[in-house]
């Protein structure tokens, strides 16, 4: 989806590991099953599947993905990701909101600055810009939760007020998230928490196909 870190991905593969050969696809995580080299016989070898970086919460529905998109993996085959940690069970909302340090709402000025631009850049008519965490509808993976950053956009001119989605964070349950991708025939055979300041709000997970 980004170039710009596809390329980069790619250099540093190339510098790092020279006698391997390296492939970039500039293509949909969600069309792997329509890729020729992911459905072809692996003559022996095994994958190992890698989602770094909190790309697990580009997925809608991270269970169907394991369930179905993943079913071109052979038993044995890895893959690798990292999540942040719930701070709250995700039943307790308004715990949520209070122990989660994004519970307040409040939007770092960076983060205000980034993601207002493209509106200022490209909604027309824009007069003022407000940007604020809000707590996702329940649901998805048990145990998790998510903030969605939603930005209200006050139009001139008495247009009627816009609202977008510009950004999503999610939570979860690293136990919970393991049992679920458990039942669908991924084990958890490494997990690792991890984070700043001695808090473990961060695990790094590797999953193998059973
Ligand atoms: C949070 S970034 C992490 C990037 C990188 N893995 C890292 O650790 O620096 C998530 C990346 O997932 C990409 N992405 C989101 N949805 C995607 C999809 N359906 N197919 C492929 N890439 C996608 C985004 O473009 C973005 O580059």
């Amino acid at each position: 989806m980004s170039h710009s870190l596809l390329n980069a991905a790619y250099r540093h593969c190339c510098e790092t590991l020279p006698d391997i050969r390296t492939y970039t696809i500039h293509g949909s995580f969600l069309d792997l099953p329509k890729l020729p080299m992911m459905v072809n016989p692996l003559r022996g070898r095994s994958r190992l599947f890698a989602m770094l970086g909190g790309t697990l919460l580009n997925l809608s529905d991270e269970l169907r993905f394991f369930r179905d998109t993943l079913s071109c993996c052979e038993p044995d085959e890895l893959f690798l990701f990292d999540l942040q940690s719930a701070r709250a069970p995700a039943s307790e909302r308004q715990k949520i909101l209070k122990m989660d340090p994004i519970g307040n709402g409040k939007l770092r000025p960076t983060h205000v600055n980034w993601l207002s631009g493209p509106i200022r850049r490209y909604c027309q008519g824009a007069e003022d810009i407000e940007l604020r965490w809000e707590l996702a509808p329940p649901g998805g993976v048990p145990g998790s939760y998510g903030f969605d950053a939603i930005a209200r956009v006050k139009m001139r001119d008495g247009r009627p007020d816009r609202r977008f989605l510009m950004w999503r964070v999610r939570r979860y349950d690293p136990k919970l998230l393991s049992d679920s991708l458990a039942e669908l025939g991924w084990k958890t055979i490494e997990r690792i928490d991890y984070g700043p300041d001695g808090k473990k709000t961060l695990a790094l997970m590797l999953l193998q196909k059973q």
